[in-house]
């Protein structure tokens, strides 16, 4: 393999930090941790530095990128805040929202693909933060994964995809949300939701009366570039139970018909009762028993069936409160055959 950096593993000290900040304004790409999942980050108002995040991933150029703020002065050099803006930016930041608003002429073109609207988010995590403001530039950051497979939760699952391929990666450790930021278009009255995530569908009703889907506001584009694409993807097929009955038949006829073991990926629940119907340990993989460790886990099992092999994946559908809207996203994502 073309070795084109030999990748540092820095750690998340001021050494770690300086490091990474120097690279960065010499226009390199690096990995960094965020609460939601790893970003590869360049300075938005380059577009040199953030055509190496592309080459990197594999990604598609037509796929915007998210431009990530340390403080809100910066939010303002990037983007032109609406009232509905301020009012999920007052609540909801630092944290896993991104807001999609209309954006300035500092952020490079290839950035926003060409879009007038610009995805700006403030991450919670600390690390994010002390790197973002050493760095003193708005980060343009994707997930530090290669393009088409499971978003990163660890620096390992980074180097798994990118070792070689981009100059350092801040090891900060497992994340703890480990499903992508909701994502939501701010431009009109009501926030539209373009992609579920930890900051709920009832949080952002309860704030802003109504939420709105794709379609239902008044778009010109395609409301998600990034939602057309075969996102989060193991290798193996993904088969969806939408309930026990529903499981137990597809383990049977898959383990039965196909000659092959397949890996049920599981809340312990939904595991105790598989294994009741005669599931067997070696076969499950458990998420936990909360949505939140569900959440945290689903990258992971993903990565662990590549790693093994398994050529068929088994799980459950979830009920679409709070984040199992966000989790049945990334579970039909992972299934699809697109
Ligand atoms: O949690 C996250 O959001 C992580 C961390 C690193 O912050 N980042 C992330 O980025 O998931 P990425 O590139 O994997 O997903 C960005 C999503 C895509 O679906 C993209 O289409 C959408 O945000 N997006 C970005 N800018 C947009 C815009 N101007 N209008 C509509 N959608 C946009
Ligand atoms: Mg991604």
């Amino acid at each position: 393999m073309f070795k084109e950096y030999e990748t540092e593993i820095l750690a998340p000290d001021e050494a770690g930090l300086s490091r990474a900040a120097e690279l960065i304004r010499e226009g390199k790409c690096g990995a960094f941790p965020t609460e939601t999942v790893y970003g590869l980050g360049a300075n938005a108002c380059d577009g040199e530095a953030v055509a190496r995040i592309f080459k990197a991933k594999g990604r598609p150029q037509d796929n915007p990128l998210i431009v990530h703020v340390s403080d809100r002065a910066m939010a303002d050099t990037v983007c032109e805040f609406t009232p509905l803006g301020e009012k999920l930016a007052e609540k909801f930041w630092p944290g896993p929202l991104t807001l999609v608003l209309p954006k300035k002429d500092t952020v490079a073109d290839n950035v926003t693909a060409g879009l007038s609207t610009v995805g700006v988010r403030m991450p919670s995590h600390p690390v994010a933060h002390a790197f973002i403001e050493k760095c003193g530039l708005p980060i343009a950051a994707p997930s530090a994964n290669t393009s088409g497979k499971p978003s990163p939760a660890t620096a390992e699952h980074v180097l798994d995809d990118l070792r070689y391929r981009i100059p350092f990666v801040i090891d900060g450790g497992p994340v703890t949300i480990g499903l992508e930021s909701t994502v939501v278009n701010a431009t009109g009255d009501y926030p539209v939701l373009l992609r579920p995530g930890k900051v709920s569908r009832e949080e952002l009703a309860e704030l802003c009366g109504q939420v709105l889907l794709p379609g239902e506001g008044d778009f010109d584009k395609p409301a998600s570039p990034g939602m057309k694409y075969r996102h989060y993807a193991p290798q193996g097929r993904v088969h969806v139970g939408r309930n026990i009955g529903e499981l137990e038949v597809l383990r049977l006829d898959l383990s039965m018909h196909r000659m092959r073991m397949p890996v049920l990926i599981l809340s312990n629940a939904t595991a105790d009762e598989m294994m009741r119907r005669g599931a067997r340990p070696h076969e499950i993989y458990r998420l936990g028993d909360t949505k939140e460790e569900i959440a945290s886990n689903w990258f992971t099992a993903l990565r662990y069936c590549d790693k093994t092999g398994f050529m068929d994946i088994i799980t459950e559908e979830f009920d679409e409160e709070g984040l199992g809207l966000a989790l049945n996203n990334r579970i039909s994502r992972a299934a699809s055959k697109e």
